[in-house]
Formats: C-alpha cells, structure tokens, sequence
C-alpha cells in the first residue's frame, strides 16, 4: 500500500508519496511540491530535509547505531582492517581474499606523488595548517592526472581515480607532517600495510631505524574504520554537491577536506584538545566550563560534545573513550587530560542543559586523546579525521554518479529589498 502526505494551502489539498527506507525511515517525497503548488519549503541547515536515498551507512540517532553497508561499527573496529572496511564502503561488499589483495596490491602501487608537489609544500609557511595544505594539494592531483577530470570516463579510469586518491592522501598528509617538522619526507615502503606505511612516513628519521609499534598500528587502525563514513554529514554533503556538477573526484574531495576543518565538524577534535588543556591550566573548574557552555551570551561550547543525529550517545564516542584507557594504558601513557575529559563528561551529563538537548560526547570528544598517545600534534588531529573518512567521501560521490542525481541547487525565500530605481549619487541619502 502506498503512502501519502497530505497537505492543504490556500484551500486547496495536495497530495505527496512518502518513500520508506530499508529500516522502516519515512519521508516525504517533495519533488513536486514547487511545480504544484508553488511553495518551497525552508530548513535551515536540512535538519529536517533529505538530500538522496543512500545504501552506504544507516545511523539511529536515538539508538546509537551506525552500520556501514548493514555491518555494525563495533564489529568493523574489532575484526577488519581499513583497507576492508574501505572496499565495504566503495564497492558495496566485504571483499573476497582475491578481491582485496587486488584493490591493496593496486593501492600499495600508487602511493608516490609526483616530485613537483614537494615545491607546492616548499612554498607553504613554516607552521601552514596542515588541513590547508591537504586541501590544496589533493585538489593540485588533477593537474597531474588530466583523465581524472572528467567523471564520466570509463569504470576503469574511475576506479584508478579512486584507488590512487586512497593511496596518496596519506603520503601528502604525511609530507605535511614533515614539511611543518622540518624534517626530510620519508616515501612510501610498498612492503607495509596502509597503517604501517603511513606511520612509516609520518614518523621515521633518516638517523635511526623505525618499525611502527603494533598497539599503535592497530589504534590507528581502529580510529581509521570509526571515522570512515557518516551519511549526509556536512563534508559527505559538500563533497556530493560539489561532485554533482560534475567536477572531478579530487576536487570534491578537497572541498569535503575544507569542510571537515570547521570546529563545529572534524575541526572539533583538535578544539577538544584546546579546550581541555584550557581547562587545566585554568586550574580544572569543570563547573564554571560547562556553565561558561550553558551561558547564551557566552560563544564558548563545550567541543566534543552534541550531534546533530545522535541525541543519546555516538556509538564511536563509546568505543574510542574504552580505546583511549586500553592504548595509554599499553603504551604507559598517564595523560592528565583524559581524567579531565572523563570528569567533564560526568559533569555535563549530570547537568539537565545537556540531558534536556540530548547533548552528549560525540565522535571527535576522545580521539584526540589517542591522537596525542600516538604522538601526532594536535593540529594534525583532522587530517586523521580526513584518512578515516576519505573511502566515505568516495562512495558517497560515487553513489551520486551512479544513480545520475541532478546537480545540487537549493532554493530561498528573498527577504531583500523589492524593486527600485537607479538613484544618481547626488541624489543619494
Ligand atoms: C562531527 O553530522 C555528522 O555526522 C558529523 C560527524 C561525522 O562523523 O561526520 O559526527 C562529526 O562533526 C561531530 C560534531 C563535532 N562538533 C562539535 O563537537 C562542536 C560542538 N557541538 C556543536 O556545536 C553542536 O552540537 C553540533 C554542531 C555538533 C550540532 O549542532 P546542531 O545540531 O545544529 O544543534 P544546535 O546548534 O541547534 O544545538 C541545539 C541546542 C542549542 O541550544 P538551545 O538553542 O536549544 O538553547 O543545544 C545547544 C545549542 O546552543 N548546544 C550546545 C552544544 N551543542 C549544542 N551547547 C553547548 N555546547 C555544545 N557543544
């Protein structure tokens, strides 16, 4: 039986399908609603708006439940690697022993970056963001891989898109690492894993010899698959809007980077840090921090904290806070801002401002602090987030492509000025 939404204006009844999704979600399909009746609709920020039906990941903000293609992120962070998780997500299944052992070989294979852009980073600052530097320089591959621009090439000359966006992301995150560091960049090593070759690159010197500690290794990839997709997040929705012109796969996903680099998303977790290193050498009045959150007329909030989706818990959040006590504790690592953070926690859960907002620790509130047990500087803590979910961004943008949506455009409600005429400026107040 097929739904529909009724809706009178002017007098008149208007009738739209409601879709249902695969668990049991509702919407309302306006398609039509301008074209019959003139009105659009307004929702600042789409907290109550659509903008595609997607079998990528399923989340239940009430329920605290993030699946990626059906698979529950609790079994994807204990038994899969990210290269895994990353293939689940672009191509839609958990690879097969041949299928995966392709893809990484094919991966392994295009890690270089061409020798040009170590002048991109020659002329950044020392001290350049390094989310800026990520930006420029994964937009820059097009320029070096012309049949990347156009997005309607064959599958093959897609997936090669693909597979060599995944490989050199994390040799130019790690490039401007080094460039900030000081140090000479390490190239990649093709007889690692995608973790391994990355801290390989991020953290080996020319002066000593360097093997990626296991604990490590596996912390990273763990935080990797947690931050791998999210549905229509802000950098997931900026990446399709900006790939629904047809614009090519780097730079949509440049744009995702931009995106992701505000405090109010991926930038969070490096305002985490901030903010709780703030509060200790404030001398650790958690009171007058979450008071300072609660105060209208205070910009302060408290970062890490709140969802748009997730109104009781943020199922990563869970797993990254039992993550956090398990990797300092094998790494002997006594980290005072942890206590400060788990106490935070407790105090703004006993206050009713968050209670009642349904405000709790998100994605971004405990990953720092493995970050920084994992010795990457704060401000490298979103480009970690950007590693993670860089597959998300790829299958979200070619999940646009394939299913051939028109190009994003909203509409607006005009509040300005109506017409007028041209005053000489004399003439003018
Ligand atoms: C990510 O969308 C995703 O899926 C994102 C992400 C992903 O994986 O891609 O999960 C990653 O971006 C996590 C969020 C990281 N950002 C932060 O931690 C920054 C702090 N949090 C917020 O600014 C806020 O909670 C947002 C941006 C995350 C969500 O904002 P919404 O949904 O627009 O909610 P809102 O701003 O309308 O807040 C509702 C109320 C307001 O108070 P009232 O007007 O009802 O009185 O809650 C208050 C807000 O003032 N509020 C906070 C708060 N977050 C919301 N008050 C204090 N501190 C906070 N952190």
């Amino acid at each position: 039986m097929s739904e529909t939404a009724r809706l009178i204006l002017d007098g008149k009844e208007y009738e739209f399908p409601v879709i249902t999704g695969a668990e049991n979600e509702k919407a309302i399909d306006i398609s039509k609603l301008r074209a019959t009746t003139g009105y659009i609709t307004l929702d600042y920020g789409f907290k109550n708006t659509g903008s595609t039906q997607s079998a990528i990941t399923y989340l239940d903000g009430e329920n605290g439940i993030l699946r990626y293609r059906g698979y529950t992120i609790e079994e994807l962070a204990e038994k899969a690697s990210f290269l895994e998780v990353s293939y689940l997500l672009i191509y839609g299944e958990l690879p097969n022993t041949k299928q995966l052992s392709y893809f990484q070989e094919s991966i392994t294979h295009h890690t270089l970056v061409h020798e040009n852009m170590k002048s991109f980073f020659e002329a950044f600052p020392p001290g350049a963001h390094p989310m800026g530097m990520l930006s420029s320089m994964i937009s820059s591959l097009s320029t070096f891989y012309p049949d990347s621009q156009n997005p309607n090439r064959s599958v093959v000359d897609i997936e090669k898109t693909i597979h060599r966006l995944i490989a050199k992301l994390p040799t130019l995150a790690a490039q401007a690492y080094k460039h900030n560091m000081g140090h000479p960049i390490v190239y990649p090593s093709n007889d690692l894993d995608y973790c391994g070759n990355f801290l390989k690159m991020m953290f080996a010197l020319p002066t000593e010899d360097y093997e990626a500690n296991p604990i490590v290794e596996s912390a990273l990839n763990k935080l990797l698959i947690l931050h791998a997709d999210h549905e229509q997040n802000c950098s997931a929705a900026t990446v399709r809007v900006v790939g629904s012109s047809q614009a090519n796969l780097f730079s949509s996903v440049s744009a995702g980077i931009a995106a992701l680099w505000g405090p109010l998303h991926g930038g969070a977790n490096q305002a985490v840090i901030e903010m709780l290193e703030s509060i200790k050498e404030d001398g650790g009045n958690l009171q007058k921090w979450v008071d300072k959150a609660k105060d209208k007329t205070d910009s302060f909030r408290l970062m890490g904290f709140g969802h748009r989706v997730y109104k009781n818990f943020d199922p990563r959040a869970k797993i990254i806070k039992k993550a956090a006590d398990e990797v300092l504790a094998q790494l002997g690592v006594d980290d005072p801002v942890l206590d400060i953070a788990k106490e935070l926690e407790q105090v703004a859960l006993n206050d009713p401002y968050f209670v009642e907002r349904g405000l709790y620790p998100n994605v971004d509130f405990y990953s720092g602090i493995i970050y920084r047990a994992l010795n990457i500087p704060t401000d490298m803590f979103t480009v970690m987030f950007a590693l993670g979910r860089l597959p998300g961004w790829i299958a979200q943008w070619k999940e646009m492509h394939e299913n051939n949506e028109p190009i994003g455009r909203p509409r607006q409600v005009y509040i300005g000025a109506n017409e007028r005429s041209y005053l000489p400026i004399d003439q003018r107040g």
